[in-house]
């Protein structure tokens, strides 16, 4: 068991944004959510977040998470940031594990095996190390036959320095008796006038204490986010590692380089993924389903199996089995669409229940409605949900095998009866008795002119 504190107080000054750093998203979630995920794998008595720069969307962004916060007033660098949990670990005398909160691939895993490894050598000091090809902007493990004398910041180091490829990732496992002494230690005259939580490791080494660095095989795990182009690089690897556990479980994915899937989706076999498909937070897609191409779901949405959604936009709705969903078509918040249903080109639909075979194919916009089974709702039929003036919106109710014909508009609220037929053309203002053909268009007449017939 270890107390851990997770650092997420700095801006990100080289993101160059008006948000904090760690709440910047990777699909749906902050780069700070994916580091507490690994952690609530990981058996920690205490999680301590310590937050600065806009801490209070930090702190409230955090509401959902059972850590608890620490506020670091000015933020004086990664050591000073330790500094501030000194009251909160008072008289404590196991291990901390320390963690940037600005890097959101460290698995698990790696971070349980680096405790393992700490605890198991019994040393007072073990930090992540990584060999990286371009090391640049990393601290630099800095040895002398093979015992580890400092870290040295990238902006700290000499040329010879830097061409050291080993880097530290930004995670430790402190003994915390140890590391509380050396924290009042630390100078800030270095190149960015910061207290280095790094320059720990040579304050340790100087006063004998065992250091050891646990050496990650997966270089990809230690990226820290510092740019835009450190985000883009964890959006892709993070999407490369779900496209292939998709792929391993028998999802086909035509075009990995141009198909975003967040992590949590759920896809099951024998769906075919086409180009340019987006899909993000909780959606769940059953087997045998073809989507895309140029497809976005945003969940939590769900479709059931050997449906087919083609370039539409979906977002928290669910679609039954056998569906037909596209080109073109808007399936908006709160949708409930089920079996057997075609939803067609330049369709819109918006918080409304459509039920079992029904079918509206074309041009047609269905808000707040309720459809019955075996509905047909007739190209360019318009529901007339809302009363632009007091913002309200109304209801429809649609019974089973109903027909509205091509360019009706039923006002809302309404309601029509079981197998009643709309004529087209209508514009419908009062309820429709069940079996009854409604038309509300002026009579067709016909005029002479007798100009024309001279
Ligand atoms: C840090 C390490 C570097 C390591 C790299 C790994 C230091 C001095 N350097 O550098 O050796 O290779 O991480 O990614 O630690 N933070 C605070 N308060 C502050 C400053 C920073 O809480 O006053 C937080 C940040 O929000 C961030 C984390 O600490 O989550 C790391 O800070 P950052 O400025 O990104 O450090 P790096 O320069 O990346
Ligand atoms: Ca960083």
């Amino acid at each position: 068991m270890v107390k851990t504190v997770v650092l997420a107080a700095g801006s990100g000054s080289r993101l160059k944004s008006d948000k904090v750093k760690v709440l910047h998203r990777i699909f749906d979630k902050p780069i700070l959510s994916w580091v507490l995920e690994s952690l609530s794998e990981v058996e920690s008595e205490d999680i301590i977040v310590v937050c600065g720069h806009q801490a209070e969307e930090v702190k409230s962004f955090l509401h959902a998470y059972p850590v608890s916060t620490v506020i670091q007033e000015e933020q004086l660098g990664t050591g000073h940031a330790l500094m501030c949990v000194r009251e909160q670990l008072q008289g404590y005398e196991g291990t901390v594990l320390v963690i940037n909160g600005d890097s959101p691939l460290i698995r698990a895993e790696t971070l349980n095996d680096m405790i393992k490894f700490h605890q198991d050598n019994i040393v007072d000091i073990s930090f992540l190390s990584c060999h990286l090809n371009h090391p640049d902007g990393y601290g630099r493990v800095i040895r002398k036959d093979n015992r580890i004398l400092a870290i040295k910041e990238d902006k700290d180091c000499s040329e010879a320095e830097r061409q050291i490829k080993e880097v530290n990732a930004g995670v430790y496992c402190f003994e915390w008796s140890t590391v509380e002494e050396g924290l009042n230690k630390l100078k800030n005259d270095n190149a960015q006038e910061e207290y280095y939580l790094t320059d720990i490791i040579g304050w340790a080494d100087s006063q004998g204490h065992e250091i050891s660095a646990c050496d990650l095989k997966n270089p990809y795990e230690v990226l820290g986010v510092n740019t835009r182009e450190d985000l883009s690089l964890v959006w892709k690897l993070k999407n490369e590692a779900t496209l292939h556990d998709l792929m391993q479980n028998g999802v086909t994915i035509v075009d990995p380089a141009s198909t975003f899937i967040s992590s949590d989706a759920d896809i099951g076999e024998d769906t075919i993924i086409l180009p340019n498909t987006y899909i993000q937070r909780r959606v769940v897609i059953g087997k045998g389903c073809n989507i895309g191409p140029n497809t976005s779901i945003y969940g939590p949405a769900e479709i059931g199996e050997n449906s087919q959604v083609i370039q539409s936009h979906i977002s928290r709705s669910s679609i039954g089995a056998n569906a037909m969903i596209g080109p073109f078509a808007h399936i908006r918040d709160g949708s409930d669409i089920n079996d057997n249903v075609r939803i067609g080109n330049f369709v819109e639909i918006k918080n409304s229940a459509i039920g079992d075979n029904c079918a509206a194919a074309h041009l047609s916009y269905i808000g707040d409605a309720q459809l019955k089974n075996n509905v047909n709702v007739g190209a360019g039929t318009i529901i007339a949900n809302y009363d632009h003036r007091t913002g309200e919106k109304y209801e429809t109710v649609i019974n089973a095998r109903v027909s509205t014909g091509a360019n009706s508009v039923l006002i809302a609220p309404i309601k029509i009866g079981e197998r009643s037929i709309v004529a087209a053309g209508s514009v419908v203002t009062k309820d429709v008795p069940e079996d009854t053909l409604a038309i509300a268009r002026p009579k067709q007449e016909h005029k002479r002119n007798k100009q024309l017939t001279k």
